[in-house]
């Protein structure tokens, strides 16, 4: 809770900051950066460089400011929830937030000039920490249940066992603990961050990936799609150096399984949609459900921009085999001469997504996986045809979340 004395600042002054929240951030991060460039290979450059993260920490604050003092009403568990488990998957230390509170208060004072009085810094530094406890107590958690000890050493050496094409611009690199110790467990939806170095003294860089196998397997696996820098932009970084770098017998550098988002939530029927590489949480709850839960109902609708693009066709084929209640349903934006999926194992449909066709089991508990503006759609839809909020999770590959924050 806010002082009430600094709520009825924050309060006052909450529309200024907020309408300079980019401007803030931006001011953050480039002092940061100035005393501390090592922290650029923490942070993630491409989203530097687009400026999304900026986005996601300057309305994460601003929005949090808004929830102390009442004026907006988001369900915050998700959203903390979701902040401390990335952070935990990079390692962030209790000891680290003094100093990005510091520059964020700093960068405060530099672009509000004058309005930002002594008792306006306080009562900013109080949100500041009123979030930045909830985060690490909930950091401090995730680290004990890994065995953490929360000092920032998440990472672990794996040996890359395989490496396996998967459709366009797609592989999967099957990993081994190098130490030859035992596969941690995990919950289908979670996902490692995988460090890598790039070349030419680039430093350091860290990703998330899914897990796309089956958990309590004696291996992970990670299924990695190659961003192709379009309109002059650059590759992405990190997928481009896993695919055309990495290769089997190598080590790579990952953490232990993040993420707050199960993608096999319940006992009763489950709906699984998804887009593209937002497969890959898929194939790891019909994987874990063929090993343990074969009678479960499930449906997996997947929109893709062809047959050739669509990594793990095959594997779908044979999972159908052996889950005799999953209901396969794609939509192809393209045709390909490729696409040789049965027909009685899937229904296939040209053109975009139509939500309103996903089939929706009563009841179900709902796992969507895709581009915000595809899981935007699809969860208004399936919102519309009756389905609780709270049973619709969702998986974002980067960062930020859904309009409603929820
Ligand atoms: C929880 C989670 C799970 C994920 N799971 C998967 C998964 O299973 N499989 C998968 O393939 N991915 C997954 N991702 C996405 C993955 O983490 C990476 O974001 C993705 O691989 C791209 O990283 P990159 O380093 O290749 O691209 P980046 O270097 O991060 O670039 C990202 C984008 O920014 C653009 N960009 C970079 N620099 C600039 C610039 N200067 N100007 C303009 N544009 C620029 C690039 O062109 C590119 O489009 C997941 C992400 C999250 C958060
Ligand atoms: C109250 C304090 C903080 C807030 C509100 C905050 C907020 C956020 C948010 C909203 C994200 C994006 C999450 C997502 O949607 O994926 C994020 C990611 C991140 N945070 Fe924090 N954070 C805080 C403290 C810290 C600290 C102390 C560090 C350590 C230096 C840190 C480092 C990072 C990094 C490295 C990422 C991922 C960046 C990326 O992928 O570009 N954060 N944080």
């Amino acid at each position: 809770m806010l002082s009430e004395s600094s709520a009825a600042v924050v309060t006052a002054t909450l529309p200024v900051v907020r309408a300079h929240a980019d401007q803030i951030t931006g001011r953050f991060y480039a002092r940061m950066f100035t005393a501390h460039p090592e922290l650029l290979n923490l942070f993630n450059r491409g989203n530097q460089a687009t400026g999304r993260q900026q986005a996601a920490l300057a309305a994460s604050v601003v929005a949090y400011a808004g929830h102390l003092t009442g004026v907006d009403a988001t369900g915050w568990t998700a959203i903390l929830d979701r902040i401390a488990h990335k952070h935990a998957s990079l390692g962030i230390t209790a000891g680290q937030y003094p100093l990005v509170g510091r520059h964020l208060m700093a960068a405060i004072d530099e672009v509000l000039g004058a309005a930002v009085t002594p008792q306006v810094a306080a009562a900013w530094d109080e949100v500041y920490w009123l979030m930045a406890c909830e985060l690490v107590a909930r950091e401090a958690r995730l680290y004990t249940v890994s065995g953490l000890a929360g000092d920032g050493a998440v990472w672990s050496d794996w040996r890359v066992a395989g490496v396996t094409p998967e459709a366009t611009d797609v592989v999967s690199f099957v990993l081994v603990p190098v130490d030859g110790g035992p596969v941690p467990n995990f919950v289908p939806g979670q996902y490692v961050s995988v460090a890598v170095d790039l070349d030419g003294g680039r430093g350091r860089q860290i990703r998330q990936y899914s897990l796309s196998g089956r958990p309590a397997a004696d291996h992970w696996r990670i299924t990695v799609k190659r961003v192709h820098g379009t309109g002059g932009a650059p590759d992405g970084l990190v997928s481009r150096f896993l695919h055309e770098r990495v290769a089997t017998g190598d080590i790579l550098r990952l953490s232990p399984p993040f993420g707050e988002v199960s993608a096999v939530a319940g006992d009763g029927p489950l709906l699984l949609v998804s887009a593209g590489i937002g497969l890959t949480p898929a194939m790891s709850a019909l994987e874990h459900l063929a090993a343990t839960a074969p009678d479960r109902p499930v449906v997996l609708a997947h929109a893709d921009r062809d047959a050739a693009a669509h990594a793990h066709r095959a594997e779908l084929v044979a999972l159908h085999a052996q889950l005799p209640r999953l209901q396969l349903r794609l939509w192809y934006e393209q045709s390909t001469a490729g696409d040789d999926t049965p027909p009685t194992v899937a229904q296939v449909s040209r053109g975009w997504i139509e939500p309103e066709l996903i089939p929706l089991p009563p009841d179900a508990h709902v796992h969507l996986c895709g581009p915000l503006p595809f899981m935007n759609r699809v969860r208004g839809d399936l919102l519309r045809r009756g389905v609780p909020v709270e049973r619709i999770g969702y998986e974002v590959f980067g960062p930020g979340m859904l309009p409603d924050g929820r």
